[in-house]
């Protein structure tokens, strides 16, 4: 009885780790996430069950329950994959199932996954870092947490990428925030949509329009100055190979 927390990347599945594809395939159970792409999903064992936990907003499947299903499947299985969108451990509560697993004495392993934070601005051509432009990058939720949240005019930072996962319900009082804290209206902001997918799409705008902007979720808000840079000649492995 092992359950292995495996990152699934943001959706393509040539961005899979090689360790994470050998456990899908082999795997005997899957527990996955809303976000998993089917590409992904057609790499998992045909005999192993599967189960669909996806929190779609405002749906069942608790995390209480996932942590439940996980034990339970670990007493009767030996080898468990929990598939989550990403790393697990960004934004993923991956550490609570770690807890609840450890807490039953059951065995965990865990295999990181590429993140939509720091792929989802790349392959629409914007690095999170760039030598000149930007120090550093910080990466945040733009939701709240038991009525917490990020107190973005503290983050207002020209010189700092800001990232902000699960932000677009929010954006227009992030942007706000962000110029109060002293941002320039006029900081370029990169809206990566569906990121690695057929369905990707990047809008560019600047901070003070970010809040009328059409966007669709899932996305990554890119804010800072490297949103100015378009790395258009950017190709992820996959695609330089398919026109080798
Ligand atoms: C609950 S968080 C999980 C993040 C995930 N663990 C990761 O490392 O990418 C979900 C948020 O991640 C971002 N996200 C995940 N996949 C994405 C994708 N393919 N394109 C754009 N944003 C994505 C969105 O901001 C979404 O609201």
């Amino acid at each position: 009885m092992t359950v292995y927390l495996v990152g699934a990347g943001p959706g393509d599945a040539d961005l899979l780790t090689v360790r994470a594809a050998q456990l899908l395939a082999e795997a005997e159970v899957v527990v996955h996430d809303r976000l998993i792409s089917r590409e992904v999903l057609a790499l998992v064992n045909k005999r192993a069950a599967r189960y669909d936990v996806g929190k779609a907003p405002g749906l069942a499947h608790s995390q209480e329950g996932i942590n439940e299903l996980l034990v339970a499947l670990a007493r009767d299985f030996e080898f468990v994959v929990r598939l989550k969108g990403g790393d697990p451990f960004v934004f993923g509560r991956g550490g609570e199932e770690v807890e609840a697993l450890e807490a039953h004495g059951i065995d965990v392993r865990v295999v990181p996954g590429v993140t939509s934070a720091f792929a989802g601005p790349l392959l629409a051509g914007i690095p999170v870092t760039h030598r000149g432009v930007s120090h550093g990058v910080t990466v945040v939720t733009g939701s709240s947490v038991k009525g917490s949240r990020v107190d973005f005019a503290c983050l207002a930072n020209a010189d700092v990428t800001l990232v902000v996962l699960m932000g677009v319900e929010r954006r227009a009082e992030i942007a706000a925030e962000l110029i109060e804290g002293g941002l320039a209206p006029s900081t370029p902001v990169g809206v990566v949509e569906w990121a690695s997918t057929d369905q990707q799409r990047c809008l560019r705008c600047r901070l003070d329009e970010l809040g009328a902007s059409h966007v669709r979720a899932p996305a990554v808000l890119v804010i800072g100055e490297v949103a100015a840079l378009d790395l258009g000649s950017v190709k992820t492995f996959a695609a330089t190979w398919a026109f080798a």
